[in-house]
């Protein structure tokens, strides 16, 4: 069997992590009888700065040939803050409809967490992000003057919006972002998060902030409440953000899969992937079950080690731990995470995790690892 995978390394530490995930998920395939097929694509910050690309017409035509995308990271200091996360990442997010950021928060075996009192089997759940719309749909303005006439889209697949904006102040200065929720966009995460909850311990957790910002969240609540009706099965609560983050720290072992809004998303899984022992263990998943999915650490690409081989693999190692899933290969996904928490237990780990070894080191560790765990 051969699965045909998109590569896309990146900025700062992406190409080495991503080299350490690939010789892992290689020898997955060797030990569970698969082959994949890499085609590395060079869109990142290198390209951008000769180029001017960021994300092409060609790269989607191509890389829509994929179901899924093993990716690195993204963000350099020789660009403006943005321009790649906007322009490659969040592109690539909304351009293949990739709906659903799939981010589990588990304790791994032999991990320290900052929560001196919780055990692995307190912290294991995942967070259900939502991945396309939210205050991350990009629409907003800037301006210093009395009135600015403004028309602002979102075109997407599933719908498009369009607002014709006729803005008067007398302040100085005034910007404004507005945040997006739609019955569609919402019910297909949430429905999702509910099949995912019926996998496992079936309970699901809605975190918005309804009470304050009651339009966006509030309809967001109503479809979570609808979707709720058909699935009598799964116990199901409210949480508010703010609450939400005292929880995760106190009391986390209440959550079995949480849905969410993107911008809460986004801040909640920082902080999940603190508990679960740092940023270098946390993987992400941008899943659209239809089409072009990508699997990636959540940290970013720490440009001063670049090139120095001494980050973490272990986030990207269990993204593609995430991809295997997500491509069928399930035993092989199971088994490079058993690799990944006998590698933590046996101390060979990288430099941040209280080790010594280097990136190209822990890979191969994890690839001998994977041959027989
Ligand atoms: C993440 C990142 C991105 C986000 C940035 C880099 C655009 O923080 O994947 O969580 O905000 O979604
Ligand atoms: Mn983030």
């Amino acid at each position: 069997m051969q699965h045909r995978v998109a590569a896309i390394g990146g900025d700062g530490i992406g190409p080495e992590i991503v080299a350490a995930g690939k010789e892992v998920l290689d020898a997955a395939g060797e030990r569970f009888g698969f082959d994949i097929a890499w085609t590395d694509f060079d869109i990142g910050a290198e390209r951008y700065l000769a180029t001017g690309d960021l994300l092409t017409e060609e790269d989607i035509r191509e890389l829509s040939k994929f179901s899924a995308i093993y990716f690195g990271s993204i963000g350099d200091t020789r660009v403006k803050p943005g321009v790649l996360e906007k322009g490659i990442l969040l592109a690539i997010r909304f351009h293949f409809d990739q709906y659903i950021n799939l981010r589990p928060i588990k304790l791994l075996e032999g991990v320290t967490t900052p929560l001196a009192n919780k055990r692995p089997e307190d912290i294991d759940f995942v967070v259900v992000r939502e991945n396309t719309e939210d205050f991350y749909v990009g629409i907003g303005s800037r301006f210093k003057g009395v009135r600015e006439e403004k028309t602002l889209e979102v075109v997407r697949d599933l719908y498009s919006v369009k607002f014709g904006l006729d803005v008067e102040t007398d302040a100085d200065e005034l910007a404004y972002q507005i945040g997006v929720i739609t019955r569609p966009g919402a019910e297909r995460v949430i429905r999702y998060a509910f099949d995912l909850a019926g996998r496992r311990q079936k309970k699901l957790t809605s975190v918005d902030k309804a009470n304050v910002l009651s339009d966006v969240y509030g309809l967001w609540r109503d479809v979570f409440t609808d979707v709720a009706a058909g699935y009598p099965d799964i116990a199901t609560e409210f949480n508010f953000v703010d609450a939400v983050t005292m929880w995760f720290v106190k009391n986390p072992e209440w959550f079995d899969v949480v849905v969410t809004p993107n911008m809460f998303g986004d801040i909640i899984t920082d902080l999940g992937a603190m508990i679960q022992g740092g940023l270098g263990l946390a993987p992400g998943g941008n899943i659209n079950p239809e089409g072009t999915s990508m699997f990636e650490p959540i940290h970013g690409s720490a440009p001063k080690y670049r090139g120095l081989d001494v980050a973490n693999p272990l986030a990207t190692v269990w993204a593609g731990s995430m991809l295997l899933d997500h491509i069928g290969e399930h035993d092989a996904a199971a088994a490079v995470l058993r690799a990944i928490e006998q590698s933590i237990l046996d101390g060979f780990v990288t430099r941040d995790m209280g080790g010594a070894k280097k990136t190209s080191e822990v890979g191969q560790y994890l690839a001998a690892l994977v041959r027989t765990v």
